[in-house]
């Protein structure tokens, strides 16, 4: 397995891999992978002749600095588990520095009104961000192919606008969400919570499903409402949205219009105000 820590030692050993016309599959990550992130790399291990899997906490993306501090690194055992899941896996771990070219700031984009909704409008400046560190690591891997998760959904919305704003020749594949036995969405913010956590979180998920259930015969008030009760209940855990939201525009609903595909979408503070996120799709 190779690791890479700077753009320059990346592209020397892609240049020939370019010239061979050989397929690049590209993973993004922040590291502290888990299994969710293991599928992506299975899917473009059996997808592409290369695959690249990118470990780099970007600090553009974090509205809040102590978010930023406490987010899990584990480096080491990253390598490993990619290391377990194949020895053709290229890591590439570049510095701030190196990967923004000695300038850490966001650039700013238009991605319309789905930058001002969900994430946009709770986490102000965060996919400016996201838009900003994919600009680079793009630049840097120049994929034919690159795998998001579904459970940033509105992130993998905004990825399919930046490539199409910056007419970036990528494909941009959304996988499914990942979830514990329990049905919590894997998510490397997990390994901050306890055990028993954990297991409480599960009502997050339990949720969803029963929004899900609803859609159909009761209206969005109705269901915003339900969510609204059970978290209310919920000590804790405190809920910071929950919307119905058209997948395309991701604005909230106010009447169904069946021709429509609609996820119920959700974000939820847990203990030491860990950040949990996670939708579903209703039809
Ligand atoms: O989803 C993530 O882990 C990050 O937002 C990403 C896409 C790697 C950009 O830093």
């Amino acid at each position: 397995m190779l690791i890479f820590t700077t753009k320059e030692a990346l592209k020397n050993h892609l240049n020939p891999i370019y010239k061979k016309n050989k397929s690049i599959g590209f993973i993004p990550t922040m590291g502290a992978l888990h299994i969710g992130h293991i599928t992506l790399v299975k899917k473009s291990l059996s997808e592409n002749s290369v695959t690249i899997v990118s470990i780099f906490v970007n600090p553009t993306q974090f509205n809040n600095s102590s978010d930023l501090e406490n987010y899990p690194r584990t480096l080491k055992q990253d390598e490993a588990l990619l290391q377990q899941t194949s020895e053709d896996i290229i890591i590439f771990a570049p510095t701030p520095q190196n990967l923004y070219n000695g300038t850490v700031t966001s650039l700013k984009f238009d991605f319309g009104k789905i930058e001002s909704l969900m994430e946009g409008k709770f986490r102000p400046g965060h996919f400016d961000g996201v838009g900003t560190v994919l600009t680079h690591l793009f630049n840097a891997v120049n994929p034919i192919r690159a795998y998001f998760g579904e459970k940033d959904f509105q992130q993998l919305q905004i990825v399919r606008k930046l490539v199409a704003i910056k007419c970036i020749d990528i494909e941009i594949i959304g996988c499914a969400i990942y979830r514990e036995n329990n049905g919590l969405a894997y998510s490397s913010r997990n390994q901050r919570l306890s055990e028993n956590a954990k297991q409480q979180a599960s009502i997050i998920h339990k949720t969803l499903i029963k929004t899900k259930e609803m859609f159909g015969t009761n209206n969005a008030e109705q269901i915003k409402k339900f969510v609204t009760s059970v978290f209310k209940n919920e000590t804790n855990f405190d809920l910071e949205y929950f919307e119905i939201a058209d997948v395309e525009t991701l604005e909230s609903i106010k009447s169904v219009d069946h021709s429509k595909k609609y996820r119920a979408f959700i974000a939820v503070f847990a203990e030491q105000n860990v950040r949990l996120i996670d939708n579903i799709a209703l039809n």
